[in-house]
């Protein structure tokens, strides 16, 4: 019998944007209640394939944990865990990695597009970070994984892993499906042709959930609209002022049409204000939260390893099992 099982991972990079808030933590939040298994996890290996300083990601560690809690993931609905602390996931991989062909892996975009961005010198741990991805979600056997387009290909992957090693050993891991967001993308508030970052160099760029409610208005009055002064939604056009109605109507939850009947007479000025009102109200008590959680390292480091271990408990079995299969 295959239960629905859930899997999901965040790369530590600190407090999250506006675009993860609304593209992932979000949704990830309502999962939590649909499903029995669910598991999220704090993806520490995966972020050394960038170059990190130890400071640093213990800090984003904690600093994303701390975010995510805030935005309402709970640890009594869920599986919330750091994943080094479950060695598992890298032996497995290991055994995955042994099933998976170079050629495959130096296909993928994302690789293509890092190695380059790294004097085509990128690592092997950057190379095969799709397949540690595979690996954590075949772990426990996870039937569906929330995913942004991005990852798509990524669990294709998974997807061909799991057939090969099935084939090879016999009908053992479920298919994982995708779920993915229907959020659209948020954009830039500097460059409304590309999506809302972290990694964006340009200041300004992205609203962090953790903002005072001073920076996200010097970030609203400085996003990038176009020469009308009217609010209308048209993206294709007017990419800059219908990026702004898209966040008013994800942070209110009203729809395009309701945010356009309530803003009809204000200019765009005065609109990027209405705008970052509604994205503080929506981001005071998370950013309260995140302050009170940042307070209390310990308990932070203790929510992670109590979830590593109720995590390590599903997977041992089933990696008990991959073991035998393999001829270990
Ligand atoms: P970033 O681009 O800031 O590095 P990630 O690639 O780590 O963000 O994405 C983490 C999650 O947040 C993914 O599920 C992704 O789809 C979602 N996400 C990231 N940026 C946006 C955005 N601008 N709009 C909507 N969702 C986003
Ligand atoms: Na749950």
């Amino acid at each position: 019998v295959v239960v629905d099982r859930i899997f999901s991972g965040i790369q530590p990079t600190g407090t999250p944007h506006l675009g993860n808030y609304l593209g992932a933590i979000q949704n990830w939040v309502k999962l939590q209640e649909e499903s029995s298994s669910v598991l999220y996890s704090i993806m520490d290996m995966h972020s050394l394939t960038m170059p990190k300083e130890p400071a640093v990601l213990r800090q984003n560690i904690l600093d994303t944990t701390a975010a995510i809690l805030a935005c309402g993931i709970d640890p009594k609905k869920c599986f919330l865990f750091r994943q080094s602390l479950v060695p598992e996931h890298a032996e497995l991989a290991w055994i995955l990695g042994c099933l998976t062909n170079v050629p495959r892996l130096l296909r993928l975009p994302q690789w293509k597009m890092k190695c380059a961005s790294q004097n085509n010198e990128g690592t092997v741990g950057l190379l095969t970070y799709p397949v540690l991805q595979a690996a954590d979600i075949l772990l426990y056997k996870s039937t569906h994984v929330p995913v942004g387009e991005d990852q798509v290909l990524h669990l294709e992957l998974a997807q061909d892993i799991a057939q090969h090693f099935n084939k090879k050993y016999g009908e053992f891991f479920p298919m994982p499906k995708a779920i993915l967001s229907t959020t659209k993308k948020i954009k830039s508030l500097r460059d409304p042709a590309v999506k809302m970052s972290k990694s964006d160099p340009q200041k300004l760029a992205a609203v962090n959930v953790a903002d005072s409610p001073e920076e996200i208005v010097l970030k609203f009055r400085k996003a990038v609209t176009d020469f009308t002064s009217e609010v209308t939604y048209d993206p294709a056009s007017r990419p800059g002022v219908s990026n702004l109605v898209s966040i008013h109507a994800a942070v209110t939850g009203l729809s395009i049409t309701e945010v356009l009947h309530q803003s009809a007479g204000l200019d765009t000025a005065r609109y990027k204000m209405v705008v970052a009102e509604s994205v503080i109200q929506k981001f005071a008590p998370i950013r309260n939260e995140i302050k009170k959680l940042q307070e209390d390292k310990s308990h932070l480091i203790k929510v992670l390893e109590d979830g590593a271990e109720k995590a390590k408990e599903l997977a041992a079995p089933i990696y008990q099992e991959i073991r035998q299969l393999v001829g270990f």
